[in-house]
Order: C-alpha cells, then structure tokens, then sequence
C-alpha cells in the first residue's frame, strides 16, 4: 500500500502527529531498551496535556529520560509545537490502560500524575487514575524505589488518593496540601493547569510514593 494511499485515510491530526520525529508508537515499547539512546531511568507522565511539565524535565534533567503520555491526540500535537526534539525526551498518544500493557515490568524509575481528570461522580471514580486498579498498573512498571508523583487541586480526589493508598497498605513518603509553601519541594515544576489554578489561588495539594 503507498504511503499517499494510506494517508487519505488519516484524519488532519494524525497526519501532523506522523511528523513528529520524537512520537512512540505502541509497537515500540515492545523493544523497550531500544527506545531512548542512553540507558538511563525513565521517567512517565500520564496525561502530560499541553506539555510543559515533561519538557522541562527533560531540559533539566539530561540524565533522565521522559515519556510524555495524553490520550487526545491533539494536545500531543500542540505540546510538540513547543518543543524541540531532545535525545531523552518521547511523547506518545494513547488511553494509559491500553498503553501499560506494552511496557515492561519495572521498567519506569517514576511515574507523574499531574491535574489528573477529578471524574467527580462516584460511579466515575473507577475512572480516577489514583484508584487502586490503577495503582497495580503502576506497581508492576515501577522499579523498586520508584515511585507515583502525584500534583491536583482538587482537595476531594487528593483525599481519595491517599484513602486507595492507605486501604491497599500503600505507604505514602510525603503529603502535602500547600505544594508551593512546602519547602520540601524547590524545584517544582508548573504545568499548564498548575499555573492556571495556582493563579486563581487554589492550593496544590501533592504526593510522593514509593514502592
Ligand atoms: C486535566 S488535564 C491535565 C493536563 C496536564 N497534566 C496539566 O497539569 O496541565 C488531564 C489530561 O489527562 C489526559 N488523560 C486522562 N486520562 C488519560 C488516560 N487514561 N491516558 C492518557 N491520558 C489521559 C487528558 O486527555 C488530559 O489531557
């Protein structure tokens, strides 16, 4: 099949999404240690959004690799826009349960959480990315020491947070429910919906786990 043939059938986003030289295709991760060229820890963003957080990251952090992860495919394409390709840097655009399948077990040194969707009604909660289905998710792609870096301001999903953790004997290594006074966090990193809310003077509440 010809590649001019192929793209008819890619809507406008795809098509943009295929130019992106530094974006992880599912198939990749099958041949995990081949994805970055240098073997150092990596590092995952769960719902990166627009982005700022994970490159910054990257820029920061050389000897680190990141992965960029968002389900919707056009706010992987408007973060890319912001970027310039790094050596350690990949984003990716897929739903987290699908994608978690392909990663191999304790492959990631830290796993972001940040603003993730609050799914507010009770019978949405499963959806939540901090509810316990999703904690073994990440147990089993996490290397021991690693740990869940969780950002929100939404108080009632950070409490729920830390009830899946305690209820699933889950120790938590830090809380904290003003992140910006808290002098245990200097190097913070802002994304897009941490500057947006902290701006409206919302608290941010954060946690740290580890396995
Ligand atoms: C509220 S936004 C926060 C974006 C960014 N982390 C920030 O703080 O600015 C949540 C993002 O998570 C993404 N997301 C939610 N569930 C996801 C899943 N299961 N897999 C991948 N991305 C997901 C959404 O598409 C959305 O971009």
């Amino acid at each position: 099949m010809g590649r001019g043939f192929r793209l008819r059938g890619l809507t406008n986003i795809d098509q943009r999404l295929e130019q992106i030289s530094y974006l992880l295709s599912l198939p990749e991760l099958d041949h995990f240690s081949d994805i970055f060229d240098k073997d150092q820890p990596v590092y995952l963003e769960v719902g990166m959004g627009r982005g700022n957080f994970i490159y910054q990251n990257a820029l920061r952090y050389p000897e680190r690799n990141f992965i960029g992860l968002d389900q919707a495919g056009i706010l992987v394409l408007k973060a890319s826009e912001r970027m310039e390709e790094k050596p350690n840097l990949k984003l990716m655009v897929g739903d987290f349960e699908e994608v978690q399948l392909h990663f191999p077990d304790e492959s990631l040194a830290g796993i972001f959480l940040n603003f993730s969707d609050p799914w507010p009604k009770t019978r949405h909660h499963k959806r939540r990315l901090t509810h316990r289905r999703f904690l073994e998710m990440y147990d089993r792609l996490l290397q021991p020491g690693g740990e869940i870096r969780f950002k929100t301001d939404r108080e009632d999903l950070f409490d729920f947070s830390l009830k899946e953790l305690s209820e699933t004997g889950r120790q938590v290594l830090a809380v904290t429910r003003d992140l910006h006074a808290d002098e245990r966090y200097p190097d913070n990193i802002m994304t897009e919906y941490e500057s947006k809310f902290s701006q409206m003077g919302h608290p941010i509440y954060g946690l740290i786990y580890r396995k």
